[in-house]
């Protein structure tokens, strides 16, 4: 069995820094692992003009250790009064990355998003126009559909329709947890992608109410019945350049996720790859890891694959993470897979 692996530096192409002292507390969990992350832009008040995204991306670059190489790649919050214009002038200066689309309520912090995907028509079509990728969070947001059914239910009545309707738009279907998603992704042979988080590829939904409630497996799009799980765990695995990691790292203090109407995100930015490397391992595959954390999504992107690498050690005893990251608000939970992890970065 390997006892080492070298891999390129990996992209997260899914993360929520937060802002001010969250993110200081938690942005060198993902900058001293990867290459570079794709930011999301849900702030309160959302990054929505060029001008935002390039006072967040100061801000960030601001907590970075000075000697950090870790680049931040920008995205906006689409609304439907953002302008084609704003989102192309801030394209070509190379400020963003991709648009992100969030359907009003659907998520945490996503009451700014797009109620009417016809209004912002005029944006998709100038993003087709310039290349620039949109990214989806894909779940419909009717109360009277059962908050299982949103994602394969958006695909059939949003994402597909708006697709056909902007032919040469390059999505990115984020944080994809069904196999109606999967399914989806491999129908298409262009313009279409699919990021996959850790922790899809290692709970269902069984692990929400295990011996009671856990706030801390609570996240948007939630986790589905194991079969889902398994058929991502398989899209993950396979190599295949439509599918790579997007962590959705998403930290809330415990305040506010333990409480009687908690929020969605789970923190696995700091175990990620440790994760990732047992889930690879477990399905023979570690071959194919570094596609999935470091060469899919580039390619996917028109971005270089990063030049350095990052080594992962197989140890015989069980890797210790905290289970906490302490900042000025209250300490954020860490993901917990619930089971030994043996890989850590060397
Ligand atoms: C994310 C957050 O907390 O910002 N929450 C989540 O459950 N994933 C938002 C999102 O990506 O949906
Ligand atoms: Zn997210």
């Amino acid at each position: 069995m390997a006892a080492e692996l070298t891999l390129r530096r990996p992209f997260d192409w899914h993360v929520h820094f937060r802002d001010g002292s969250v993110m200081r507390a938690v942005l060198s969990g993902t900058a001293e692992h990867f290459a570079s992350a794709l930011v999301m832009p849900n702030l309160v008040p959302p990054v929505v003009t060029m001008d935002d995204a390039v006072a967040y991306r100061d801000r960030i670059n601001a907590y970075l250790p000075p000697n950090s190489e870790f680049e931040p790649m920008m995205t906006l919050y689409l609304t439907e009064a953002t302008s084609a214009d704003d989102v192309e002038k801030a394209a070509k200066a190379g400020v963003i990355t991709a648009v992100k689309l969030y359907p009003a309520g659907a998520t945490t912090n996503s009451d700014s998003g797009v109620r009417d995907t016809t209004k912002v028509a005029a944006v998709l079509e100038r993003m087709a126009e310039i290349g620039l990728p949109l990214c989806v969070h894909g779940e419909v947001t009717d109360p009277d559909i059962d908050i299982f059914d949103r994602e394969a239910v958006f695909i059939e009545t949003v994402l597909d329709p708006l697709r056909r309707r902007t032919p040469g738009l390059r999505v990115i279907m984020e944080h994809v947890t069904t196999e109606d998603g999967v399914k989806y992704v491999q129908s298409e042979s262009e313009n279409l992608a699919a990021t996959i988080t850790t922790h899809h590829l290692m709970i269902n939904r069984n692990h929400i109410f295990k011996g009671g409630i856990r706030p801390h497996y609570y996240c948007l799009p939630i986790a589905k019945r194991e079969h889902h799980r398994l058929a991502l765990r398989a899209a993950a695995v396979s190599g295949d350049g439509r599918f790579f990691l997007g962590t959705d790292s998403a930290p809330h203090v415990d305040g506010a996720k333990e409480s009687a109407c908690g929020c969605a995100g789970v923190y696995n930015a700091p175990n990620t790859l440790s994760c990732l490397a047992h889930v690879f391992e477990e399905e023979s595959a570690l071959d194919n890891l570094e596609a999935f954390v470091s060469m899919n999504g580039a390619s996917y992107y028109g971005v270089s694959p990063s030049e350095k690498t990052i080594t992962l050690k197989r140890q015989g005893t069980a890797v210790s993470y905290k289970s906490k990251v302490k900042t000025e608000e209250g300490d954020i939970t860490v993901f917990d897979p619930e089971c030994d992890l043996h890989w850590v970065v060397a």
